[in-house]
């Protein structure tokens, strides 16, 4: 089969693989239907992500058709439609009981990292009865694409960690795709305000499409003061980091309300200051999250009542064997105004 291979910090090459097999009772083999890009497959190419070893297949996102089970799978069976999580969860461990699936003993985040992942014609996903779910009818397999990770990143490390709330004020620094889908999924609260913050003028304009009710180009260093100019001197309420520099997280620090949360998601590979001679007596909460994906069965019931449309936020598609040229539409995200790109198996 054909697969996009890590070859090591900067490469990357479309490699023939074996098509993976059973190992253990509780695998699936899933056939791909369509997989996509994410950020941190980037983070992974420039070589930030150590647990990546060279030769590892990327991706940890897709929708399928289950090709084999093993023995002990008893929720699935071949050609039942699936969407792939990208946290993988055995469902039994302390965390998984926790409903911490991201810190599974056995999973979490091991698809395209750890293990071989979705940017292939064939997967191996252990742990399948509760690491799949099974697609509703008669929805758009390329939108629910968005709930292997996109969604449930921006939804439960943005809004459920920022403790989002009817009539609240909300910033989100970063309108790439994961600051837009916590944009999305804020929506579900009626907050009165949402400030979506960025450098790109483009993705701002995006952002107003999707519900933003103030945007900001943090280009000219003066954000903080603009945020309090709209929030009556006060801040907000929710400050969501969705971009992953020592920047955008300082920033946060200058905009979050007495009594607020800053709700961080992005991926740091940097150390960052902590303004605690300013913050300690203003009642904040600061949250950081590896995405557990336990909201996936709520969210694929609100793309089926058609409560929220992840396809948004598909710009680009590409056949598997033109993956090299969805990363470099992906990577050039500025010029190119991709957001997420589909790649159909
Ligand atoms: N916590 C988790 O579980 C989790 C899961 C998935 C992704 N992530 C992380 O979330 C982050 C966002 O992902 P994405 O795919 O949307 O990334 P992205 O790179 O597409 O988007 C980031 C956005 O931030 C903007 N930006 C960059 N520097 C800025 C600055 N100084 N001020 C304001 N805006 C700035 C960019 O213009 C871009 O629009 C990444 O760090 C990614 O690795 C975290
Ligand atoms: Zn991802
Ligand atoms: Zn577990």
């Amino acid at each position: 089969m054909k697969a996009l291979v890590y070859r090591g910090p900067g490469q990357k090459a479309i490699e023939d693989r074996p098509k993976p097999e059973i190992q253990a009772p509780g695998d699936a083999i899933v056939k791909i239907v369509k997989t996509t890009i994410c950020g941190t497959d980037l983070h992974i190419l420039k070589g930030d992500v150590p647990s990546c070893a060279p030769g590892r297949i990327l991706g940890h996102e897709g929708v399928g058709v289950v090709d084999s089970v093993g023995a002990g799978v008893t929720s699935f069976q071949p050609g039942d439609r699936v969407l792939i999580s990208c946290i993988t969860s055995c469902g039994k461990c302390e965390y998984c009981r926790r409903g911490m699936y991201s810190h599974c003993i056995t999973g979490g985040w091991i698809l395209g990292n750890e293990i071989d992942g979705t940017q292939a014609e064939y997967v191996r996903t252990p742990h399948a009865d509760t690491s799949l779910y099974r697609l509703p009818k008669g929805v758009d397999e390329e939108a629910l694409v968005m709930l292997s990770d996109i969604l449930p990143t921006g939804f439960e490390c943005g809004v459920l960690n920022g403790k989002v709330a009817p009539g609240s004020t909300v910033a989100i620094v970063g309108a790439g795709p994961i600051g837009l889908a916590a944009l999305l999924t804020a929506q579900f609260y009626s907050p009165a305000d949402i400030i979506m913050i960025d450098l790109d003028d483009s993705r701002l304009g995006i952002a107003r499409q999707f519900g933003a009710t103030h945007t900001l180009n943090s280009a000219d260093n003066k954000a903080a003061e603009a945020v309090k100019a709209l929030t009556g001197g006060r801040g907000v309420d929710t400050a969501i980091e969705a971009v992953g520099v020592p920047a955008t997280f300082l920033l946060c620090q200058d905009l979050v309300a007495p009594g607020g949360v800053i709700a961080n998601i992005g991926v740091h590979g940097y150390k960052v200051d902590l303004h605690l001679e300013r913050l300690w007596s203003q009642n904040i909460a600061i949250t950081t999250r590896l995405v557990d994906t336990v909201t996936t069965p709520m969210l694929l019931k609100t793309v089926q009542a058609k409560k929220l449309d992840p396809s948004r936020l598909i710009t680009h598609r590409f056949p598997l064997d033109r993956i090299l040229d969805a990363y470099d539409t992906f990577g050039r995200a500025a010029e190119t105004q991709a957001l997420k790109v589909i790649i159909a198996a």
